[in-house]
C-alpha cells in the first residue's frame, strides 16, 4: 500500500509572522508516528519557501510550490520556473489548480507544459482536476475529469510515482461542502481505470482528494480505496487541524 500524502495548500495566506507561528507549531505538533503513516507536505506562497524552508526541513515536512512556469528561464515577468522551486529547496509543485484555471486561464495544454517542466527539474507535480457543480448536475463529472486527465499528464513521466493527481471537485473547494463518500470513491476508481492506461504501474499515482477535507471527515474519505491522501486548504493554515487530518492517514 502507498504511503498516504497530505500537503497542504496556504494558497495565498499568511505573512512572515504568520509563517514562522505556523511553521513553529507544525515543529512542536508533529509525531514520529504521523510520519511513520504520511509523508506530510505545505505548499506556502512562492515568496515564503525560503522562509519555512529550515523548519520544514526540522520537522520532516516537504516542500511545494503552488504553481510554476511553463518555460525554463527568460522574458517572463513574474514567472517562478520549476528549476527555482527545486532550488528553493520543493519537491512537489501543484500544477492546474481550479483556481488558477479559473482566474488565470490555464488550460489543460498550459497544465501538462507546466507539469512537464517540473519532471524535468525532478519536482513531483501535483495535478489537479475536478468538476464544477454545474458539470456533475448535468452527468458530466467523469466525462470532464476524463478529459483534463487525458490532456494535462505529462509525456515525460515515466512511472506512476513520478506524478501526483489531486481529485478536487470545485463546488467543493473552501465551501464547506464535502464530497459524499461515495462519489469520491466513484471518481477515484474512475480515475486509477484512466491511470492504468497510461501506466504499467498505476498503483504508484497517488491519487489525492482535496475539497474541505478537515479533522471530522478526513478519516473517512483517507480510508476510502484509492485515496491515498489530501489536498488541504483551509485547514492547513491551522497546526492542530492539518495534524489531526494526518493522523487519520
Ligand atoms: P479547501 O481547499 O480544503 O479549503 O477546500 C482545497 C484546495 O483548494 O486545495
Amino acid at each position: 500500500m502507498l504511503k498516504k500524502l497530505i500537503a497542504g495548500n496556504w494558497k495565498m495566506n499568511l505573512d512572515y509572522q504568520g509563517v514562522d507561528a505556523l511553521m513553529d507549531d507544525l515543529v512542536e505538533q508533529l509525531s514520529p508516528e504521523t510520519l511513520e503513516r504520511a509523508d506530510i507536505a505545505i505548499c506556502p506562497p512562492a515568496l515564503y519557501l525560503s522562509r519555512a524552508l529550515e523548519r520544514a526541513q526540522q520537522a520532516e515536512i516537504s516542500l511545494g510550490a503552488q504553481d510554476c512556469a511553463d518555460q525554463d528561464n527568460g522574458a517572463y515577468t513574474g514567472q517562478v520556473s520549476a528549476a527555482m522551486l527545486a532550488d528553493a529547496g520543493c519537491s512537489y509543485v501543484i500544477v492546474g489548480h481550479s483556481e488558477r484555471r479559473e482566474y488565470n486561464g490555464e488550460s489543460n495544454a498550459a497544465v501538462k507544459a507546466k507539469a512537464q517542466k517540473a519532471i524535468a527539474h525532478v519536482l513531483t507535480p501535483i495535478i489537479c482536476v475536478g468538476e464544477s457543480d454545474a458539470q456533475r448536475a448535468a452527468g458530466q463529472a467523469e466525462a470532464v475529469v476524463g478529459q483534463q486527465l487525458k490532456e494535462s499528464l505529462p509525456d515525460n513521466a515515466e512511472q506512476g510515482s513520478d506524478i501526483v493527481i489531486a481529485y478536487e471537485p470545485v463546488w467543493a473547494i473552501g465551501t464547506g461542502n464535502v464530497a459524499s463518500e461515495d462519489d469520491v470513491q466513484a471518481m477515484h476508481a474512475f480515475i486509477y481505470k484512466q491511470l492504468s492506461e497510461r501506466f504499467d504501474d498505476p498503483e504508484n499515482v497517488r491519487i489525492l482528494y482535496g475539497g474541505s477535507m478537515k479533522p471530522e471527515n478526513a478519516a473517512g474519505l483517507l480510508a476510502l480505496p484509492h485515496v491515498d491522501g489530501g489536498l488541504i486548504g483551509g485547514a492547513s493554515l491551522k497546526a492542530e487541524s492539518f495534524l489531526s487530518i494526518a493522523s487519520c492517514a
